[in-house]
């Protein structure tokens, strides 16, 4: 969260930051800001909100200068003012950070026993106040930021220019991405390679503990103690142009229609059409080997882990733990070396996601990771990382980078059964055409757009929803929820169906409609019965099913969609699709932020 970019060269520094800061705001929209060095001197300009905003603020008060850095804030410490945004400055500094400086209650009290004064309540302008404190004393640019850099701790990327010293710009990392580019006589600083992208595709990924001192000519790593150290360049294979609408109203519109893509470019990476087998990648440890697996991600990438459990479980006769990554990087669970550990994420820097990588790491699990940024930190930590070829995902609410996950999740389960002896060889092909065959179901989907959006209006009518399914359903559910909370800010919560008889079913009424995913899996009739429950006690079923289940589900939903009978295996990576097109009509009748919405951010760096 929060996204960082800065620029020296020749050329205006500003509309590079900018066009930069575009890129980057995914990472949070709460308020945003650019510094440069016009004549020397440090200028800034912030605004509050969206980076429009700022923009109308340059209009008004162009920025010049050749070197600047930029900041799109997700709010961690400090409400999300013009006066909380960065960068933060002084009048020999100008900061940019992305991550929570820990100790920044102590280091305040420091500078401010020393004369400094605090104009935010931000836990970053400690580390402006710091640098320049070192700077008045005399200190140059790199051994002010390399004293401050020592005292700093937390998560952290940073991005400095100095005043009177035009061209230079200093970068480091600490739990929180930063990628230097190499441009003609200019350089720039980037959270991700993403905002790099139509500026260079020749990038190197600072590691942990990187200081970086740029200028027009290149950049000089070290540690931060001073010690020379040198970092590989690599070239990236993002191209600019990937990132457009492409005529949809929302990224997420469009991202929803790339699942059959995206899930087909997964499953070419990991298939032989030929044999009908998975291909994976080697590895240095032996899938037939492993104890137990432990699944941990975020968000979305979660409920795609607990599809991933029913899987292995079931058909790799694996056992699986699996937590939230939040918890499970603090839940010290005793397990065996050699467990096979797999991290699902997106993005690949997610904060707890990172941690609970490390955590397990450090007992020895083999690091399996499936990501869709495979140049990330957690790529470069992982023993083995497996690809979800979605492409950049622009819109906060993951779409489909979830289907693609769930495609990967799908052939790791074939392998390692395999790979167990529980699955022999007219299994794997059984299972693999289920997946083959998936690309065009899912474009079958769209079909059913006209039955979402009417359903979509029963729901936006709502202030509460529930959301129900069994097995593997029951992940799909929670993802279905997850969504409408986020995106439509109506509240939702997905339970397993056979559990409404313990709670949730008191709630039921007609103002509360109940959303299912019951396609005809071996499930199917005891998900019936319990949307019979509901029924009976009032409850408006809008139902997700397929055209096995259709006639059933007629006779009791007061509204269904009904989508193509597929193999049971491959049902969950299907039925995601509409509730997520639900989630989104809904907020599009809403009129919410869709892309964009309220108090998120999408690449979370932050505990
Ligand atoms: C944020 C995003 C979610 C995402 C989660 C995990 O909360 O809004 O869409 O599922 O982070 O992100 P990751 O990049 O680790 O998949």
């Amino acid at each position: 969260m929060c996204g960082i970019c800065g620029v020296v060269g020749l050329r205006h520094a500003t509309p590079i930051v900018f066009e930069g800061l575009r890129r980057l705001e995914y990472r949070g929209y709460d308020s945003a800001g650019i510094a440069t060095l016009a004549n020397g001197r440090v200028e800034r300009r912030r605004a509050a909100g969206k980076l429009d905003n700022l923009a109308h603020v340059l209009e008004e008060n162009p920025l010049p200068g050749t070197t600047g850095i930029g900041h799109t804030r997700w709010a961690t410490h400090g409400a999300p003012t013009t006066c909380n945004a960065h960068p933060h400055s002084t009048e020999r500094v100008a900061i940019v950070h992305n991550g929570i400086i820990e100790n920044f209650e102590t280091l305040r009290r420091e500078l401010e026993a020393v004369g400094q004064v605090f104009h935010t309540e931000t836990d970053s302008e400690t580390i402006a106040l710091m640098v320049d404190y070192h700077l008045a004393q005399g200190l140059g640019p790199k051994e002010a930021a390399l004293k401050t850099l020592q005292r700093l701790e937390g998560a952290y990327a940073i991005a400095m220019i100095f005043a009177g010293h035009e061209g230079l710009m200093i970068g480091a990392r600490h739990n929180a991405p930063l990628a230097v580019g190499y441009g003609d006589g200019e350089m720039f600083l980037g959270s991700d390679s993403l905002a790099l992208a139509p500026l260079t595709r020749r990038i190197t990924y600072m590691d942990d503990g990187d200081c970086v001192v740029i200028t027009p000519a290149g950049a000089e790593f070290m540690t931060f103690d001073g010690t020379p150290v040198t970092r590989k360049e690599q070239t990236t294979a993002l191209v600019a142009g990937a990132i457009g609408k492409d005529g949809y109203r929302h990224y997420m519109e469009k991202e929803l229609h790339e699942h059959p893509l995206v899930i087909g470019q997964t499953l070419q990476r990991l298939v032989d059409p030929a044999s009908r087998t998975v291909v994976l990648p080697d590895m240095p440890f032996d899938l037939a080997s492993v104890p137990r697996a432990v699944i941990t991600a975020c968000g979305s990438a979660f409920y795609a882990g607990m599809i991933g459990r029913y899987w292995l479980e079931d058909i790799a006769r694996l056992p699986v733990d699996i937590d939230v990554a939040s918890e499970m990087r603090y839940r010290n669970p005793p397990l065996t070396s050699g467990s096979l550990g797999v991290l699902v994420s997106q993005s690949g820097e997610t904060a707890d996601t990172l941690a609970a990588l490390r955590s397990l790491r450090e007992k020895a699990v083999h690091i399996l990771s499936i990501l869709n940024v495979e140049q990330s930190t957690m790529a470069r930590e992982s023993a083995v990382v497996l690809g979800t070829v979605a492409g950049p995902e622009i819109s906060v609410a993951s779409t489909k980078a979830f289907t693609a996950q769930l495609t990967v999740l799908a052939c790791l389960t074939i392998a390692t059964a395999r790979a167990r002896g529980t699955l022999d060889t007219a299994g794997e092909e059984a299972l693999v055409a289920a997946l083959l065959d998936l690309p065009s179901r899912a474009a079958d989907v769209f079909t059913s757009g006209d039955a979402i959006r009417r359903m979509a209006r029963v729901v936006a009518e709502a202030r509460d929803v529930l959301y129900l399914g069994r097995g593997s359903m029951f992940p799909v559910a929670m993802e279905g929820a997850l969504k409408l909370k986020e995106i439509s800010y109506i509240h939702a919560e997905a339970y397993a169906a056979g559990e409404m008889k313990h709670g949730p079913i008191s709630l039921i009424d007609r103002t509360v409609p109940i959303v299912a995913s019951a396609p005809y899996t071996p499930l199917f009739d005891k998900t019936l019965s319990n949307l019979q429950e509901a029924k009976a006690r009032g409850g408006r079923l809008l139902v997700f099913t397929d055209t096995k289940g259709a006639d059933r589900v007629s006779a009791i939903a007061e509204d269904m969609v009904v989508l193509p009978h597929v193999h049971d295996f491959v049902a969950p990576i299907l039925q995601t699709i509409p509730v997520q097109m639900l989630a989104y009509e809904v907020a599009v009748l809403k009129g919410t932020d869709v892309d964009q919405p309220r108090n998120l951010a999408k690449s979370v760096t932050v505990e």
